[in-house]
């Protein structure tokens, strides 16, 4: 895998305020100073704290995305997120597709791929987040599901705009939240290679292969060394346990210790 950093990223849910958004992206930022260099950092802060958090991004050099995008520019969507709204505040990436938008609000796959082609659209980088439940694990098509979902969700991106905005997430349904448990890491490697291999039959070897891939669900102190040293994994997506700053970047140092230590390059 050709590249420089190691991509971490969380998303805060509906768990912080704009303040408290603020003062936890500050706190990260300068918890991972001394690795910065290595990293690729972005955080994903409730819609009402993109006004501050966007400055204090660009301040600290942290990636601040949006939990979500409509898929017009303007019109009667009540309780939906225009481009133009992300776009006014310099917001830089959006997420799509998280496992609750698609499990406790009922977004569709074809919701998804609408959400996507607007994104790239108006130059998002563009989180797609995929995973199957633990119903379609039990039948055994997780493969499927996930092929399912990138080849809707990408429908409408070309292998110019797939290189330059997409960026795919791997989270398990039931690797997720307070319930979850995490995929253990050869599964996780699996999934991912899955996904690879359905994004380069979409886009052909060099572009499929620069897509980077993250892994979701459950990610703490005590799986993110085994996760991030998989050959297919090029980042580590984090919710709760990284609510807490310190948490958070003391698991990126440890994760980063542990590529260290196998002496593997980092990836994008
Ligand atoms: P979790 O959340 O780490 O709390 O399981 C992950 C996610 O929803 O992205």
């Amino acid at each position: 895998m050709i590249g420089k950093k190691v991509l971490f990223g969380t998303n805060t849910k509906m768990q912080k305020t704009a303040c408290e958004a603020v003062m936890h992206i500050r706190r990260v930022a300068e918890l991972t100073e001394d690795i910065k260099n290595k990293i690729e950092l972005f955080v994903i802060p409730s819609f009402t704290s993109l006004s501050c958090a966007v400055p204090v991004g660009l301040d600290v050099n942290l990636t601040i995305g949006s939990q979500n995008i409509g898929w017009e520019e303007r019109g009667q969507y009540t309780g939906e997120i225009s481009p133009l709204m992300l776009r006014e505040l310099g917001v830089q990436m959006v997420m799509i597709g998280h496992s609750e938008r698609r499990h406790i609000f009922h977004e569709t796959d074809m919701e998804e791929e609408k959400r996507v082609k607007c994104a790239v659209e108006h130059g998002f980088r563009t989180l797609l987040c995929i995973g199957e439940t633990a119903e379609q694990k039990d039948y055994g098509i997780s493969a499927e599901t996930l092929r399912t979902q990138i080849k809707i969700g990408l429908h409408s991106v070309d292998p110019i705009e797939a290189e330059k905005y997409i960026w795919i997430a791997y989270e398990p349904v039931w690797a997720i939240g307070v319930n979850g448990q995490a995929a253990d890491e050869k599964y996780a490697n699996e999934m991912h290679a899955v996904i690879r291999d359905t994004l380069i039959e979409l886009y052909g070897e060099e572009v499929g292969n620069r897509i980077p891939l993250l892994y979701g669900g459950s990610v703490n102190l005590e799986n993110a060394p085994k996760l991030i040293v998989q050959p297919h994994i090029d980042g580590l997506f984090v919710g709760r346990y990284a609510l807490d700053a310190d948490q958070f970047a003391n698991l990126i140092h440890k994760a980063l210790s542990a590529l260290d230590t196998q002496n593997m390059a980092y990836h994008f």
